[in-house]
Parts: structure tokens; sequence; C-alpha cells
């Protein structure tokens, strides 16, 4: 294994340990940054820009002419040009960051989008009552704010509220309720957290709603995972324990409270100031949420218990933010087309791309979304646990120890997370290992491994060496004992592979399908946009050797990030944006491959690499 390199990201300090000559744009995704690559790391757009604090890259390419000599001199480079040689502090300027909601925020006119939340406060100053004044404090309220009618709780806080600062006092509206009324002016003091509720993890951005800013990002794994790691291991506890849902529902609840007070304490706000929670998750996840049984989903027609969007107040399921606060889930599309999916696509404003394009969302199940001429299809297909390292032998999750990425030079090379010895191998390093093997020639079309007398002469002897006959089959040792972190060898086997193949072959047969049925072809797409906290780990042309992606040039492969989040934030931002993703649950048609004979097809023919790379 070769020595790692340290590479430090600046302002926030995160460090991650690459392989020498690794892309600095990948180091960055590596640690969680997403960077802008509108030409898909070909070096043209010059979007990518970092600043090298310390230590050494390789030299500047050809494309880096495009930067001023001042740029140059103060240490900047293009991401996706530069390779990393040694110890690195890297500096990745706001502007570089890929962040869907600024993005939507100023549009291609440069107009802003106004932030318009359905929560807001005003303050008002009432004209204290004279005696004999009959009108209710109620009255003088609603009177001052021309609209609105006082809930209970805020009626039972104003008498006491509005004589505590002479009348003067700030009302929280949400539509026309008016859910808080407290002393003096607060008005700055208006916040909401957006929320991805994923299957094995729950994220939440709390943003300032009356500036529009995030002020604080927490996250946690979601703790169900103890009863199963994908929705259907969620489903079956309903169906067959009673008090199954009960027991999940309450779980998702104190990891999200978790999660909003950890942002909170971040934040260095109260989060009783939270008066609105927006949630985009998977229809299972959502459902449990709203502590509605999903055991339907799980069953044929596979039917989500609702498609618009849910609003509730934050008792009714248990939030510890705001107790009157608005509570919005996001509408579902199908069975396994969830908020998650309608957030992906108001976040990319997929249908309004000016050629067909595709979102994908790949994990345990991929959903697909293809836009073309306004109308949208959408579809999810069952991968199963491959890409998470499950039933992968010596697989695991991309978590401390595991083999992420894999290289082939005169032997094997692999970044390890962490910079540890291996334990395994996750989702990312499989795509690598296969894409590198079908390369080489080590594995042929049908996923078979070969023999070494089968594979080309000019594979280099330590990589012929890996292979070993196993029971009239052929493994691929990717570390030795005492090379692994469990002091046992770690392999990639015959078996794992044809697991890859029954993922990567739904994924693609999903995206075919819904090419044919559009007529068109994969040349003919603008634009594959990976959506997904694995689909931005993914290496493009990798995913792109196995298969799992259409063969089309890298430069239309796009990661676009955490849509899910990005999607919440917009809804919280701005009611527009509410009414824009409840249009979109209405134009989009829903496609079930489950029982599809044209799938099981399809995916026989996907489950087949292809012969080359384009
Ligand atoms: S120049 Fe680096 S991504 Fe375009």
């Amino acid at each position: 294994m070769s020595r790692e390199i340290r590479v430090t990201f600046q302002p926030s300090g995160r460090s991650v340990y690459v392989l020498p000559g690794t892309i600095l744009l990948e180091a960055a995704a590596r640690a969680g940054f997403v960077i802008e690559t509108p030409c898909g790391g070909s070096g043209t757009c010059g979007k990518c820009l970092i600043r090298i604090v310390s230590g050494e890259c390789t030299d500047c390419t050809d494309a880096e002419g495009c930067l001023s000599s001042e740029q140059a001199a103060d240490g900047y480079r293009l991401a996706c040009q530069c390779r990393i040689q040694d110890t690195l502090i890297v500096e990745i300027p706001e502007s570089s960051l890929f962040q869907a909601v600024q993005k939507i925020l100023s549009s291609d006119t440069g107009d802003k989008l106004e932030v318009d939340p359905a929560v807001k406060k005003r303050f008002v100053e009432i004209p204290e009552p004279a005696h004999g004044d009959s009108h209710s404090d109620a009255e003088l309220l609603v009177k001052a704010l021309n609209r609105g009618t006082p809930t209970v709780t805020t009626l039972q806080q104003l008498p006491e509220t509005l004589r505590e600062a002479d009348f003067r006092a700030t009302a929280t509206l949400c539509g026309d309720r008016i859910i808080r009324v407290q002393a003096g002016d607060t008005s700055a003091a208006s916040y909401g957290i957006a929320f991805d509720i994923g299957t094995t993890t729950i994220v939440g951005t709390i943003v300032d709603l009356v500036t529009g800013t995030d002020l604080a990002v927490a996250s946690m794994m979601n703790p169900q995972t103890s009863f199963g790691d994908d929705v259907l291991s969620r489903i079956k506890k309903c169906r067959e324990e009673s008090g199954g849902l009960e027991v999940l529902h309450t779980t998702v609840v104190e990891a999200v409270n978790k999660v909003a007070g950890d942002a909170a304490r971040q934040a260095g706000i109260d989060a009783s100031d939270i008066y609105m929670a927006v949630f985009a998750g998977n229809t299972t996840m959502q459902q449990i949420l709203c502590r509605i049984d999903p055991r339907a989903l799980g069953e044929l027609p596979f039917l989500p218990a609702f498609r618009d969007m849910v609003n509730l107040k934050a008792t009714d399921i248990g939030l510890s933010i705001y107790p009157d606060a608005e509570v919005v889930v996001f509408p579902q599309i199908g069975g396994f087309v969830g908020g998650d999916t309608v957030a992906g696509i108001i976040a990319t404003r997929l249908d309004q791309q000016s050629e067909p394009s595709l979102l994908v969302d790949v994990g345990t199940n991929g959903e697909i979304v293809l836009s073309h001429g306004g109308r949208l299809t959408a579809t999810s297909v069952a991968a199963g646990p491959a890409f998470e390292g499950a039933r992968i032998i010596n697989g695991m999750r991309a978590m401390q120890g595991a083999i992420e990425k894999v290289v082939f030079n005169s032997d094997v090379e692999f970044n390890v997370i962490g910079n540890m010895k291996p334990s395994g191998i996750c989702g990312t390093g499989l795509i690598d290992v296969t894409a590198a093997m079908l390369r080489a020639g080590v594995l042929d079309s049908t996923g078979r491994i070969l023999g070494q007398e089968e594979i080309p002469p000019e594979v280099p002897e330590r990589i012929r060496n890996r292979i070993i006959a196993d029971n009239g089959q052929f493994n691929f040792v990717l570390a030795d004992g005492e090379a692994s972190a469990t002091g046992d060898r770690l392999s990639l086997y015959q078996k794992d592979i044809r697991e890859l193949q029954l993922a990567n072959g739904a994924i693609r047969a999903g995206i075919s399908i819904l090419l044919n049925r559009a007529g068109l072809s994969a040349d003919d797409l603008g634009s594959v946009l990976l959506a997904g906290a694995f689909g931005n780990f993914i290496r493009r042309s990798n995913a792109r050797r196995i298969g799992m992606l259409p063969q089309i040039s890298r430069s239309k492969i796009r990661f676009v990030g955490n849509t899910a989040s990005f999607g919440a934030k917009m809804v919280l931002l701005s009611k527009e944006e509410s009414s824009y993703a409840a249009r979109i649950v209405e134009k989009t048609e829903h496609l079930d491959l489950s029982t599809s004979p044209e799938f099981q097809m399809e995916f026989g023919a996907a489950m087949l690499f292809p012969e080359d790379d384009v």
C-alpha cells in the first residue's frame, strides 16, 4: 500500500488521507465538499477554483492558463487539474462549492428568488387600551396585524405578554394562524429546520427564515438501522410486530429531536425559536415519521398512504421545537418514489432542463427520474444492499477501515477511510475494483473472474498473482492477512461480483426502460445528475465502465449533492417552492416496474457488463 497523504481543507479544518496522485477534486469530495464542476472536470469551465495554502501539487496544466497572473501568484488552482503530491492545506472559496439553494436563489437571469417563508414574524406597537375600551387583547392584536387568528397557545400567552412590554409585541404568523406572541421586538429570531430523513442517516439544517442563510447542520445515523438496514425490514417490523410502528416512530422522532437540539446548540439559538420544520425522505420514512402504517408499501400494488404534502403541528408528532410550529412533510410520487425524490427534482429544476436529463439516486433502492420535453417520469428499482457493502463477503459501509477507492498500477493500490489497515470494502471501492478488473481483462463481460492463464499477458505480475482458484471459480485478493486490520485475507469473491451485477443491472434496466419509453437513447441525454450521499463519491468513469450509468461523456455526469436537504430548505424558505413541489407531483408519471415483464427482460441484459468503455 502506498504512503497516504493528508489533505486539510479550510475553513472547516476537515482532513482526509489520499494516495499520491489523487486529483484534488476527488479529495475534496472524500472530505464531503461538493465543488462546482460544470465541465465535468475537463478543465474548461474554471469553476472549481481552490487555493493551495501550503504544500505541493503537480505543475499547472495547460487548462490552468485560464487563471489570471494574480490568481496564480496567490496559489489558486483548478481542483480538477492538480494532483496531490505532498501534505496539503487547501482553501475552498465559498463560490466554488456546489450549493443548489444558492444556485436556484440566483437564477440564470440573475433574479433573486424572494425569501418568502410560510412562517413570518411581525413586530407591532398596539395603542394601549383606554378605560372603557371594550376590545379584547386578541382583537387588538389582530387589528394591529390586520389579519390572523390566534391559536389557543397564543391566547394563553397574550394577556401577560402584551402588558410585559407596554403592548409592544412580536407575533409569529403561519399563514393566518398567529402561533406565538412575544414581548418586545423578536422579529430577527425566526428559524426553521430542514430535514433529510434517510433510511441510514438523518440530517438537519437550521436556516434563518429572515435572511435565508444556513446557520448549522447536524446529523446522525438513523437509529432504526438496529431494526434492519433497508426500508423493507422496517415495513416487516410494522407488519409482524404489534407496536412495531410505534417503536419505529418513537425512534425516529427521538433522533430528529436530537439532531434539532444539536443543530440549535451549534447555531447558538433556542430550539423553541424554530417555527417550521420540513421533512424530505423516502415514503417509508415519511410515513413512519407521521405514524402512518407503511405496510401497504410492502404489498402489491405498493401504494403510499398519501401523495399530497402533509401539514402538521410539532406536537402532533412530538417534535421538540416550538409546540405550534408548522411541520411539512414532502409530497410523494409513488410507493418507492418519495419526498426525497421530489426534493431532488425541485432542487435541480429537473423539469426545466433544456435537454433530456436523468436524476439518479443510488441506494438500496435506486430512484430514477427522466425529464424530457417538460415531462417527468419516475421509477424505482430494488438495487439491493451491495452498494452499502452488504451481501458482499468482505463488504462494509463507507466508514473507518473501508477500502473506498481502488486503482490498478503495477499492483493494486487502494485508499482506506481513516488511513488505516483495511477491514473491508465499501460500495465505491467495489465499483472501482470491478471497473479496474474489467479494464485489465481480469473480469469478462459476463462477470466471470478469469484464471491466471486466461488473462492478457500484459497484466502486471503482482495483479495476476492476486487471482486465486477456489472450488472451480476464482477470487481476487485485495489484501493479505498481514495487510488487513482483521488479520484475515480480504478478497473480492465471484459471488460478490454477482451481487454487484444484480444491483448494477437493476439501475441500468430502470434507466434503459425510461429512455426506451421516451424514444430516447443515451446519446440524447444532456446530463445525468447523481444525487445522494453515495452518488457524491462514485467515480463517474468507473460507474460508467461497469454499466451502472449510460455510456455518455463524463462531462455530462454531474454530482448534485444532497438534494433531499437542498429541496427541503427551499420549501422552508419559500411558499412558491412548496407549490412547485406540489405541481411536480401532479405532473410526474410514476412507472411501477415491480411486476413488469419489460423490466425482467432489460434486467437480464443489463446484468452483463459493457464490452468496452466509451
Ligand atoms: S475547470 Fe475544473 S471542473 Fe471545470
